[in-house]
């Protein structure tokens, strides 16, 4: 399978690539710092078996840079069977509320571009009749939660989008797998006390790499997720009012 591949260079995303990598997917790295790039490629070009792996630069707050990013992915691999973005920020509640702008940087990288960089794959994998778009979202964006408001409606926004897609355009070949990961121990959450049920980057990367060869249009990671998110999305108005998760 040929990949283009937004966020490789840490965290689950780089689980996500190893695994690929290591499969003989071959891949096409994108992401905001070449020097980061160039490192990540090298160290999967040794997991892999699929060849040298070629990189161009793609920030998410640059969104004037996806198209020729694409083209340049596209140009290389010969044509596209999956995107998949892992790529996006984080920041506490505290902290995007009190910085407008690490505010917008938030919510323009994780909804917006990530939408508008979406917009520019899709339309590249629907010309060679679909494909996979495989696109990290979260559970924040499940429930309106006190610490991670702004974060979440961002989250909940890009569900949202995701879930619109598949419904549009699965008959046509597009396959659409949003990715709601909780807790996950990286780089995004060091820091934070990881809560009960926090996962592992790897045990992530092989849930994500299942669910995308069986084309799953929603997947939770760690799967136990599911379940928690699903209490948390019937609990009352006046019981989310007064606790802090
Ligand atoms: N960790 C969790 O608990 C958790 C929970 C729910 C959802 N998520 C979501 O899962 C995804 C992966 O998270 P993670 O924990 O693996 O994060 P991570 O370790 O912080 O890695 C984030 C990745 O995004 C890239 N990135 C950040 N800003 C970018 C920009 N402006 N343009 C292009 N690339 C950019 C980073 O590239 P650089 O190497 O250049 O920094 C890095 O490759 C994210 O969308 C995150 O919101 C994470």
């Amino acid at each position: 399978m040929n990949v283009v591949f937004l966020g490789a260079t840490r965290g689950m995303g780089r689980a996500l690539a190893r695994l690929m990598a290591a499969r003989g997917d071959r891949l096409f790295l994108l992401g905001r710092d070449r020097m980061e790039l160039e490192r990540s490629a090298r160290d999967l070009e040794l997991t892999g078996s699929g060849g040298t792996i070629a990189v161009a630069r793609c920030d998410l707050l640059e969104p004037g840079g996806f198209t020729p990013a694409l083209d340049q992915a596209e140009a290389a691999l010969g044509g596209i069977d999956a995107v998949v973005v892992t790529a996006g920020l984080f920041a506490t509640q505290e902290g995007l509320e009190s910085d407008a702008r690490l505010r917008a940087d938030v919510l323009t990288a994780d909804f917006t571009n990530t939408v508008q960089f979406c917009e520019a794959a899709r339309s590249r994998l629907m010309a060679r009749a679909g494909g996979t778009l495989c696109v990290f979202s979260s559970v924040a964006g499940d429930r309106a939660r006190k610490p991670v408001i702004l974060y979440g409606a961002a989250k909940a926004g890009l569900s949202h989008y995701l879930e619109g897609l598949d419904h549009k355009y699965r008959a046509q070949g597009l396959r659409v797998v949003c990715v709601k990961p909780g807790f996950v121990k990286t780089g995004m959450t060091a820091g934070l006390t990881p809560p009960p049920f926090a996962g592992e980057p790897d045990a992530v990367a092989r849930t994500v790499l299942r669910a995308i060869d069986r084309g799953r249009p929603v997947v939770y990671a760690p799967p136990i997720w599911r379940w928690v998110m699903l209490v948390i999305r019937y609990l009352p108005r006046a019981v989310m009012r007064r606790i802090g998760f």
